[in-house]
């Protein structure tokens, strides 16, 4: 059983499409353990995408994730990581497979709809930066 921390962003729940993520997860077998929405400042997205501070889109990726609510939440299954990314999609839509959710919804390469991390390594990190232990079921 594996953990992974998955982010719907701005522009997926501006779009309503919120249930539709889930469904995909659900779908699969995986189990939503903790969720919620809330809205990151430019100081918590920069902490959460701190592994990207050198690239040249950290400037403006951290400001579209603090520009509106995000849901956020914890999957649980058998390779939950792999699956998720699976289910996502490529990180540019014009490469995403055929079905994924960035294939069907995100707007450009920045604008992708969804977050799940890339690595058990990612998934200690990202997790606990928004659920205690407690949250998580
Ligand atoms: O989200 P994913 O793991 O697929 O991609 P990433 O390489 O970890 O990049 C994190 C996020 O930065 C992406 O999901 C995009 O929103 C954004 N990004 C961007 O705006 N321009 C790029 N050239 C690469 C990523
Ligand atoms: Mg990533």
């Amino acid at each position: 059983m594996e953990r992974t921390l998955s982010i719907i962003k701005p522009d997926g729940v501006k779009k309503n499409i919120i249930g539709e993520v889930i469904k995909r997860f659900e779908e699969k077998g995986l189990r939503i353990a903790a969720l919620k929405m809330i809205k990151m400042s430019r100081e918590d997205a920069k902490g959460f995408y701190i592994v990207h501070k050198e690239r040249p889109f950290y400037e403006s990726l951290t400001s579209f994730m603090s520009e509106g609510p995000v849901v956020v939440m914890v999957i649980e299954g058998e390779s939950a990581i792999t699956k998720v990314r699976e289910i996502m999609g490529a990180t540019n839509p014009k490469d995403a497979a055929p079905g994924t959710i960035r294939a069907d919804f995100a707007s450009d390469i920045e604008h992708n709809i969804v977050h799940g991390s890339d690595s058990k390594e990612s998934a200690s990190y990202e997790i606990p930066y928004f659920f205690s232990a407690l949250e998580i079921k």
